[in-house]
């Protein structure tokens, strides 16, 4: 890729993104390994969906839209309140990796991306696992 090409661009925009955010609610929604991490979400998704989206859209090198309407994200906080483990990790990244797949992006670009959600999701525990 070259340095001018952001994943926002490659992707596809603001619709790649929205759809993206979409797939991955859905996936969690309806794949039911994922069951855990769907009952700490709302019944109803589209707010998350949204939000997601907004976060997004500035994450992947396009417009900030969510620190122009929420402020800096403070992604680890926000996460505190939900017990977050190695599992839940696993399942929110099985979500996004199927997301990613309908992306319509390159092998390389997939798992370039795969790799920065996975550190993101890591970063996001605040539980020791269960031995
Ligand atoms: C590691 C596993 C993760 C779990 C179990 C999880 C779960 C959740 C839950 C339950 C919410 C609240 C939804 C709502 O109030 O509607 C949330 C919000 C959010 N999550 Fe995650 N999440 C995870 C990882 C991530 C990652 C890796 C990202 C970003 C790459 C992310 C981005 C967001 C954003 C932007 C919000 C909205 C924050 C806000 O309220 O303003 N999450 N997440």
């Amino acid at each position: 890729m070259s340095d001018s090409t952001s994943y926002y661009d490659l992707i596809g925009g603001d619709a790649g993104v929205r759809a993206l955010a979409e797939r991955f609610y859905r996936q969690m929604d309806e794949d039911p390994s994922c069951a855990r991490i769907r009952h700490l979400h709302p019944a109803d998704l589209n707010h998350s969906r949204d939000k997601l989206y907004l976060f997004l859209s500035g994450w992947l090198g396009g417009p900030p839209l969510y620190v122009e309407q929420y402020g800096h994200p403070m992604l680890r906080r926000r996460h505190l309140p939900f017990p977050i483990g190695s599992d839940e990790r696993d399942q929110w990244m099985r979500c996004m990796v199927a997301a990613l797949a309908d992306s319509g992006l390159d092998e390389a670009a997939r798992q370039h991306l795969v790799g920065s959600f996975f550190n993101t999701a890591d970063f996001m525990r605040n539980r020791e696992d269960p031995r």
